[in-house]
């Protein structure tokens, strides 16, 4: 049996979170990964918020973490709610479908209640999180900011219950990850971590269907 504990990140597991994330998203969603690059200057960003940073250890070693920003939901009349979403989240590639990214999703979100938050959105594979309460963001009346639309991979879930009914919204995410548009820089990055060969997985062609469709009725 492990001794598991869920903690706070600290400055010393900066290099450890990063590396993991790198093995975690390696080839998953694109050829090669840049949430380890995200993750390095996420935590820089005046959204970041680092009381949700949460690594789990099994028998003091990290095998998982997740962290969060600050996003927001604007209604009809323009007027603001910030909310959170989380991202990057994940589980060593060893320890994955063992409940552990489970527990990171549950305790992390039982911090944020006690800090007021209501509303978790984010951005994913519907498979990792319909089992988690999330549901689809067009359920809710949410839609994406950017176009209007309601997309697959937008998922929804309350913290409280029912603290969206009855209105529309419009989703407004951080600005936290635009970092990863900078190519050069993601690639400089990652020339200081072990190389690693970079291919096509099916995954990634799952994920380019949720995340380039939406859901019209
Ligand atoms: C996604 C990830 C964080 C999930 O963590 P995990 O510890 O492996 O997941 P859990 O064991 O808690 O189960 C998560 C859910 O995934 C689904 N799941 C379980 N096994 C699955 C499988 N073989 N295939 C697809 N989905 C599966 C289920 O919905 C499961 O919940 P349930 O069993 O309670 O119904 C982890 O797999 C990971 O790091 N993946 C790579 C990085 C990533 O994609 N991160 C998420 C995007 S930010």
């Amino acid at each position: 049996m492990y001794n598991l504990t869920i903690r706070l990140e600290t400055e010393k597991d900066y290099r450890t979170v990063e590396e993991l994330t790198r093995e975690a998203f390696w080839n998953v969603y694109k050829p090669g990964a840049d949430e380890h690059y995200y993750v390095h200057q996420m935590r820089k960003h005046p959204d970041f918020i680092p009381e949700l940073a949460f690594v789990l250890e099994l028998d003091g070693k990290i095998v998982g973490n997740i962290m969060y920003t600050k996003a927001w939901l604007e209604d009809e009349n323009g007027k603001r709610k910030e909310i959170i979403s989380f991202g990057p989240l994940c589980v060593a590639p060893e320890y994955q479908r063992q409940k552990f990214g489970k527990m990171l999703i549950e305790h992390s979100f039982e911090v944020a209640r006690k800090m007021g938050y209501d509303v978790n959105i984010n951005f994913g594979n519907p498979g990792n999180y319909v089992s988690r309460g999330f549901v689809s963001c067009k359920k809710k009346n949410v839609s994406f900011v950017v176009d209007g639309n309601f997309p697959t991979a937008l998922l929804v879930c309350e913290l409280v219950p029912n603290t969206l009914d009855g209105k529309k919204w419009m989703y407004i995410p951080s600005t936290a990850a635009d970092c990863c548009e900078d190519t050069a820089s993601v690639e400089a990055f990652d020339t200081t971590f072990l190389p690693k060969e970079k291919k096509w997985m099916p995954s990634q062609e799952e994920f380019y269907i949720y995340s380039h469709s939406s859901v019209v009725r």
